[in-house]
Order: structure tokens, then C-alpha cells, then sequence
């Protein structure tokens, strides 16, 4: 059993491998085919909630609302929490920015919201082992081997916010991104209009030049030779996965949108052991929500281009996006 503060994100082997491991047990492709319905019917509810209005602002209408309802519903979380859910999951969004931790208020909210969510999770965790359910949550609270935990309660519950975290302003992110991308390639729109199997090519093209995260930091832990260079033990390493996105080495014509290239193998989701656990449940609510805001937002048109951008260099998107429409389908 593994017990420490540190998410699983920022660990290494053997104990990142052995955390993983359990969560990766819990984020079934049941799991996530399950999802589906319920974030098309709560994409069509946020929709619908803009009739009568001249102009939707996609972040906050939808990209900001959607990923929380999902994973709140995904860890089953009572739907009197959602709202509360929210309003941690937009203060903790900066958490995984490098730079909000060498701001000293910045640094001591986050500490506050995680005390708060902690305790939170303690208290819904203990619920859960008292009422066994089928659900993510209760899962990674089981017995392990023994009758032991399988996780100890820490990394239970710096596990169930990593979940929220991760998952919530990087799939913000990827839905807005992805509209401002396809309202900027009107063709492309009403293709994916035209033909809704199109979204796999689309939203693959578009985490490829507009990644929602563009870098995460390492220490080497040893050498490591890259071609000739050495980067020594203890250094600190910068991936700039937008940049590797975007080498003219790797893709023909790197900054051109093109949902019909082929080989996409791109580091929208990272790679190597940390690559993301979410990235099926992003695929599906980015996929759905924007085939379906194609569909039902008639005649869309950017308000403002390029839109205003949010603070941060690690997390990469528009703060808003402001959409005029002739009327909701
Ligand atoms: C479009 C949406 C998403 C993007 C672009 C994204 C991107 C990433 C990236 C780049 C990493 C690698 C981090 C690193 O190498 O240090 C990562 C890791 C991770 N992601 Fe995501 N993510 C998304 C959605 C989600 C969702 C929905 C969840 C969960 C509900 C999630 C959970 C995680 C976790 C737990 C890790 C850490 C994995 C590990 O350390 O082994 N992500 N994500």
C-alpha cells in the first residue's frame, strides 16, 4: 500500500506505476461507453438553455459546465455538491500551472480549496465504504489483498481531486479550442455538420496545433542522452509538447489545419507513462459536444477573433468565447 500527498501526477515508479494501476482498473471502457448518453443529453440541456438569446459565450454556456457534471457524476457525487464541485474545480483549474506556485496568495488559495476538497472526500469516501455501489469512487476505495486498502486514504483522496482537476480545465480547453478552430475553418464545420463520423479526424487535428496543454516539467532523474546531448542528473526539463505538435519534421505543413492528415500521432495527451487516463472520456465529450454544437448553433460566427486568452502559460485557451447565432436548432 502507497500512502503520500503527492497525486499520482507528480510520483514516480514504483509507486506511480502501482496507483495508476488501481485507477486505470476503475476507468473502464464501460465506464467511459456508459458516459456517452449522459453527456449528450447534458450537452443538449446546456444548448437548449441559450434559446432566445443572439449570442452564446461558449465557456461559460458550456466548455466550463460540462466536464464537472461528468466527472461529478463518474465519482457519483450528490447532485447538491455539483455546484460546490464547481467552484473548487474553477479555483484549483491554476493548480497544475507551474507558475501559480511561486505566487504567494495564489499559492496559499489553493492550499485552502485543497483542505476544504479533502475534507470533503474524506467524508464522501467514508460514505461510500459504508453503502457499497458500483461506482469510480467507491472502487478505488476497496479492499485490496488482506482486506487491506488497496490505496491508503491520502492517495484515495489526492486521487479522487487529481480526477477533478485534471480532467476539468484541460477539457475546457479542448471543447472551446475546438470551436474557435472549426469557426475559423467554416468548410471544415459543415463537413463535420454534413457527416458526424468525421469528429475522430476532427478533434484529433485539433489537440494536434491546439493542444490544451502545452508543457509539463520533469527532473531527470539520471543522464539522459537526446542525440547526442546529455541532460545531466537533477536538471530541470521543460516538454513542450505544443512545439513537438507543431515540428515541421514530424507533419507537413505543422501549422495548416488539416482533419484528413494521417499518421496524427500527436503529445495532446503527453506520452510515455504519464499519458493521460482521461484521454477517452475527453474524446467523448469533446466529440459530442462539438458535433452537436455544430449541429444545433445556426449559422455561428466569432464575436471577437482572437478572443481573450486566460492567464498561464501551461494551460492554453480562451477565457471566453463569444458566438453570434441566428437561433438554436
Ligand atoms: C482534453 C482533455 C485533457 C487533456 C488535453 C489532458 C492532458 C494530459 C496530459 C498532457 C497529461 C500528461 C501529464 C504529464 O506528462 O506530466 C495528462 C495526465 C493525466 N490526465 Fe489528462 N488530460 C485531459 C483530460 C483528462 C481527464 C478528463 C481526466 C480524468 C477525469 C484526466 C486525468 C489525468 C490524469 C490522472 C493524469 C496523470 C496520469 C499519470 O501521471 O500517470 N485527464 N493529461
Amino acid at each position: 500500500m502507497v500512502n503520500a500527498h503527492r497525486p499520482l501526477i507528480f510520483r514516480d515508479p514504483p509507486d506511480h506505476d502501482t496507483l495508476r494501476g488501481i485507477v486505470m482498473k476503475e476507468f473502464t471502457i464501460a465506464r467511459v461507453r456508459d458516459s456517452h448518453a449522459k453527456v449528450a443529453t447534458l450537452v443538449d440541456a446546456l444548448i437548449d438553455k441559450c434559446r432566445g438569446r443572439d449570442t452564446v459565450c461558449l465557456v461559460d454556456d458550456l466548455s466550463c459546465p460540462l466536464p464537472v457534471a461528468v466527472i461529478c457524476e463518474l465519482l457519483v457525487v450528490p447532485e447538491a455538491d455539483e455546484r460546490q464541485f464547481h467552484a473548487w474545480a474553477t479555483r484549483l483549474a491554476t493548480a497544475l500551472e507551474p507558475d501559480a506556485r511561486h505566487d504567494e496568495a495564489g499559492r496559499r488559495e489553493i492550499a485552502a480549496t485543497f483542505d476544504a476538497i479533502s475534507d470533503y472526500m474524506r467524508r464522501l469516501v467514508r460514505e461510500k465504504r459504508r453503502h457499497p455501489a458500483d461506482d469510480m469512487l467507491r472502487g478505488l476505495a476497496a479492499r485490496g489483498g488482506r482486506g487491506r486498502p488497496a490505496m491508503g486514504d491520502i492517495d484515495l483522496i489526492s486521487t479522487a481531486i487529481l480526477l477533478l482537476v485534471a480532467g476539468h480545465e484541460t477539457t475546457v480547453n479542448f471543447i472551446t479550442n475546438g470551436m474557435l478552430t472549426l469557426l475559423r475553418h467554416p468548410d471544415e464545420l459543415e463537413k463535420l455538420k454534413a457527416d458526424p463520423e468525421r469528429a475522430p479526424r476532427v478533434i484529433e487535428e485539433i489537440l494536434r496545433p491546439e493542444p490544451p496543454v502545452h508543457f509539463r516539467t520533469r527532473r531527470a532523474l539520471d543522464d539522459i542522452d537526446v542525440e547526442g546531448t546529455t541532460i545531466p542528473a537533477g536538471s530541470s526539463v521543460v516538454l513542450m509538447l505544443a512545439a513537438g505538435n507543431r515540428d515541421p519534421a514530424r507533419f507537413t505543413q505543422p501549422d495548416r489545419f488539416d482533419p484528413d492528415r494521417n499518421d496524427n500521432q500527436h503529445f495532446g495527451f503527453g506520452g510515455g507513462l504519464h499519458y493521460c487516463v482521461g484521454a477517452p472520456l475527453a474524446r467523448v465529450e469533446a466529440e459530442i459536444a462539438l458535433v452537436t454544437l455544430c449541429r444545433r448553433l445556426v449559422a455561428p460566427r466569432l464575436l471577437d477573433d482572437p478572443p481573450p486568452y486566460r492567464a498561464g502559460a501551461s494551460l492554453r485557451g480562451p477565457k471566453n468565447l463569444g458566438i453570434a447565432i441566428a437561433g438554436i436548432a
